[in-house]
């Protein structure tokens, strides 16, 4: 069972504080672990929506020692994990992760790649998928970033504040994005992408989506867009982008973000970004 049945908690402040600290510690473990089994050597264990949609054994781990860790420290939360792990719990907090967010990059071993952990709350209007994160963490093992926040209190990487670029021009922007498994949502999302390139300084896709919208926060994207992510994807990274004050937006004014479309920008381009990504031909 993924959804909770247990009505949305009252988080204080100090509470999501204290669920980021749980985030972050989980999360700098994670990615110390899947570095030690990615260098140890990596197999492709199984695939999923796509023969190019790969599970590894180190996703499998790094997910059953991230639920382990999160149990231990709170045992009646929910967990719902890319990989299957899914508990609804009794406090109305559900923990949404990706155990190794970038596994084609895991695969080929090229460095980015990132664990993501949110501690989410029920509302049905923030995120398309119902949930809001009141705390989340990410960590790049490999870059040795860990970046952390809490609702109302800002976002940090490796504990300095961070914030959204400056960027008040598109055609300026460097945008990052990414693209699904699946032949049939990789021709729809080309179809964007030539839309967007065009207006834009230039296009990166640097295979992460946890990853992409923690350099939203850190102004080292200017914007992120995507269409087709899962929860798990999105729930850590999009608060920490919102906390640095990114601007999220979904499909359409009446659809939360998340499926089908997750935008992050500065506010001064998002409505741009938007039209340009959402335009019909
Ligand atoms: C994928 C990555 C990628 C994004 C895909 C995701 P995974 O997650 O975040 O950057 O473009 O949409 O599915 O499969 O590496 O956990
Ligand atoms: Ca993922």
């Amino acid at each position: 069972m993924t959804e909770n049945s247990a009505p949305a908690p009252a988080v204080s402040a100090a509470l999501a504080a204290e669920l980021a600290g749980i985030a972050a510690t989980v999360a700098e473990t994670a990615g110390r672990r899947i570095v030690q089994l990615r260098d140890a050597g990596v197999d492709v264990a199984a695939t999923k929506s796509s023969a190019t949609d790969v599970v590894t054994a180190a996703d499998r781990e790094a997910e059953r020692l991230v639920a382990a860790l999160i149990r231990e420290a709170r045992p009646d939360d929910g967990i719902l994990g890319e990989e299957g792990a899914s508990d609804s719990g009794t406090t109305g907090i559900t923990w949404v992760v990706d155990p190794i967010d970038g596994t084609v990059n895991y695969l080929y071993d090229l460095p980015v790649f990132s664990v993501s952990i949110a501690a989410t709350v029920p509302d049905p209007t923030a995120f398309a998928d119902g949930r809001r994160a009141v705390a989340g963490a990410v960590c790049a093992p490999r870059s040795g970033e860990l970046f952390v926040a809490s609702e109302g209190c800002g976002a940090t990487r490796n504990g300095a504040a961070i914030r959204v670029s400056a960027q008040q021009e598109l055609g300026l922007a460097l945008v990052g994005t990414g693209f699904g498994y699946t032949s049939k949502r990789r021709a729809e999302q080309a179809e964007v992408v030539a839309r967007v390139l065009p207006r834009v300084r230039d296009i990166r896709r640097l295979g992460s989506a946890a990853y992409d919208l923690c350099m939203v926060a850190s102004g080292r994207l200017d914007a992120y867009y995507e269409r087709g992510l899962q929860p798990w994807d999105y729930a850590a990274a999009a608060l920490i982008a919102r906390e640095a004050g990114a601007e999220l937006r979904g499909v359409d004014d009446r659809t939360p973000p998340g499926e089908p479309l997750l935008l992050a920008a500065p506010p001064a381009i998002a409505g741009a970004l938007h039209d340009t990504v959402s335009a019909q031909r």
